[in-house]
């Protein structure tokens, strides 16, 4: 028999509005029509139906790794579904939801200072049926992050010296979203411009075999949310004549950060992922950091998710052309597009990028010939030369090649 389930939504201990949640999908039905409208989510905040598609997209992707085959060997129905036995929680902000009945305190229940195991996300990289025996969905007190944590990549929360810690793998089996990762890294490093995520390799056992991961601690805490650029876009309806780009810069500046530093950080990011060819800059792989109590912005959420970069899907490297032709998620479809939003192209030195010895001695860390190795090289050696060309005032878009 299906059913409704009444849950506050809270926000830390306040309550938000009362949802009620269809059981077996676990998707909300129906919104309560008293809501503090302030304390709403972002990117929920226009209408109710805004709220069920936040709660749909809160729920891990089922793309996400081995994810829909683990759901499906735990008897849970979908993502909704394990989201709301998680009780919505989250390793990224201060959102839940509380059965009316539950004497839950946000103290009680948060994963930022209880202690957690992640088996959900242990079982993407080890298929263990002890593992899986202990999983406990329908406990009242073992909340998983692993049912709101985004993106497509196998991943994993642990808690490591008292720290939360995200372990991520890769596609393939070369490693090299988790070398690009440790190199963006570095990158950043040297730069010391904006604040970035520290990536470190680690291993990893993926189907019983050895793989190379990397691990990073979490930005968000019990202080400090993290909002992803797409909800901070979707608060605020966007006026038709401005750009996507525009249009977040001044949602940042309406919830209280400077244009200068929202306008450094986004084009500090351009051209970092313009050096690196990352072609994955989307809504969700960059964002803002939230003070939880007074719900200001308290800057641009650190650089994370470099992965899909340094021609990682490339069978071979693109030639001159292609390489001024490639196409991105993000602001816009094209990289070069992107770097017209740019109005300081020395923002990056690039007398402090990572040199070619130090990009070599990480990509010979994968499973990559020296053929591949070589074609990666050129090709970041032949980004530098671009933006070197692009900070002596050369539109390297008009470029124009013969072959
Ligand atoms: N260091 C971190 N601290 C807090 N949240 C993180 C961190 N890294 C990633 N996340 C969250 O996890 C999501 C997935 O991580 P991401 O690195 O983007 O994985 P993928 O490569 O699969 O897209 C991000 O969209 C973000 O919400
Ligand atoms: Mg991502």
């Amino acid at each position: 028999m299906s059913g409704e389930d009444l849950y506050y939504l809270m926000h830390k201990d306040d309550i938000v509005t009362i949802v009620e949640i269809d059981q077996i999908s676990g998707s909300i039905t129906k919104v309560a029509s008293k809501v503090k409208k302030e304390l709403l989510p972002l990117g929920a905040n226009l209408s109710q139906d805004d709220l069920r598609s936040w709660w749909k997209r809160r729920a891990v992707p089922i793309q996400q790794g081995t994810i829909e085959m683990i759901l499906k060997n735990q008897g849970i129905s979908n993502a909704q579904s394990f989201l709301t036995r998680s009780y919505g929680l989250s390793l990224m902000d201060h959102y839940w939801i509380k059965p009316l009945d539950s004497p839950f305190c946000w103290k009680q229940v948060n994963l930022f200072t209880n202690d957690f195991r992640d088996d959900i996300g242990e079982l993407q990289f080890i298929q263990d049926d002890t593992i899986a025996d202990r999983i406990d969905l329908l406990g009242k007190t073992i909340f998983y992050p692993s049912a709101s944590t985004q993106g497509e990549l196998q991943k994993k929360w642990i808690i490591q010296d008292g720290k939360r810690c995200l372990i991520k793998g890769n596609y393939g089996d070369t490693f090299q979203q988790s070398i690009n990762e440790v190199l963006a890294t570095l990158l950043h490093q040297k730069q010391n411009k904006v604040p970035f995520v520290r990536y470190q390799l680690c291993d990893i056992t993926v189907n019983h075999g050895y793989a190379l991961g990397c691990i990073c601690e979490n930005f968000a805490s019990f202080a400090v949310e993290f909002i992803p650029a797409y909800d901070v876009s979707c608060s605020e309806k966007k006026d038709n004549t401005l750009s996507e780009y525009e249009h977040f810069i001044r949602v940042c500046m309406k919830n209280g950060l400077s244009e200068e530093s929202v306008r450094t950080f986004l084009e500090y990011q351009i051209l970092s992922d313009f050096v690196l060819t990352n072609t994955d800059r989307h809504f969700n792989n960059f964002g803002i950091l939230r003070d939880p109590v007074s719900l200001r912005f308290i800057g641009m959420a650190p650089i994370f998710d470099s992965g899909n970069s340094m021609f990682w899907n490339c069978t071979s490297l693109p030639q001159q052309d292609p390489l001024l032709n490639i196409s991105v998620n993000s602001f816009r479809k094209k990289e070069t597009d992107l770097l017209k939003y740019v109005r300081e192209y020395s923002l990056i030195n690039i007398d402090k990028l990572p040199f070619e010895d130090e990009v070599r001695a990480l990509l010979e860390k994968g499973n990559l010939s020296q053929k591949q190795i070589d074609g990666i090289i050129n090709g970041y050696l032949r980004k530098t030369e671009l933006l070197s060309k692009l900070q002596h005032g050369d539109k390297i878009w008009d470029y124009k090649y013969d072959g």
